[in-house]
């Protein structure tokens, strides 16, 4: 079960569009199992195909303490998202050791696709709900500090890259 290297924001290939996935076989069970191990190794609640630099349109979720609920997210689109917003303070695997206020729909109904290509539908609230959304973004090239202001986001990225070139350096 190798675990998969997860770009670090501001890695421009965090901002490419994933397409959407056409064929269910055996790569895409392996690349699940492989996502899967990696989130839990991190740990986090969420991953995205993007973060592993695979450009496809799957997600990862498990919002569970004991790891044991993984959720599949396959060409996940959004049916339906209330008016009625709620501010979470979020954190990504891409930033790490970053969390700061993002405001979203509190609810969501989501379709998407299951790991053998069947469709299914969740409604979705509180941390799910961000959750989904969250990595959704990654999908569309969208990290959750681009919803932070520029200020904020501009010392994040300097802090970002001098942790990096502070690693390079041994
Ligand atoms: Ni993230």
């Amino acid at each position: 079960m190798p675990l998969l290297n997860i770009l670090l924001y501001p890695d421009p290939r965090l901002h490419k569009i994933a397409k959407p996935v056409t064929v269910f076989d055996a790569r895409l069970k392996k690349l699940i199992k492989d996502m899967a191990d990696t989130l839990y190794d991190a740990p986090g609640v969420g991953l995205a195909a993007s973060q592993v630099d695979v450009h496809e349109q799957l997600v990862v979720i498990d919002t569970s303490d004991t790891q044991d609920d993984l959720q599949v997210f396959i060409n996940p689109e959004i049916l339906w998202a209330s008016s009625e917003t709620k501010l979470y303070d979020e954190g990504c695997l891409s930033v790490p050791g970053v969390y700061d206020g993002v405001e979203r729909p509190a609810q969501i109904k989501v379709r998407a696709l299951d790991a053998d290509g069947k469709a299914f539908e969740v409604s979705a609230d509180g941390l799910l709900a961000v959750c989904i959304q969250h990595e959704m973004d990654h999908l569309k090239g969208k990290v959750f500090v681009e919803y932070l202001s520029p200020l904020k986001r501009n010392r994040i990225k300097a802090r970002m890259l001098k942790e990096e070139r502070q690693q390079r350096r041994g």
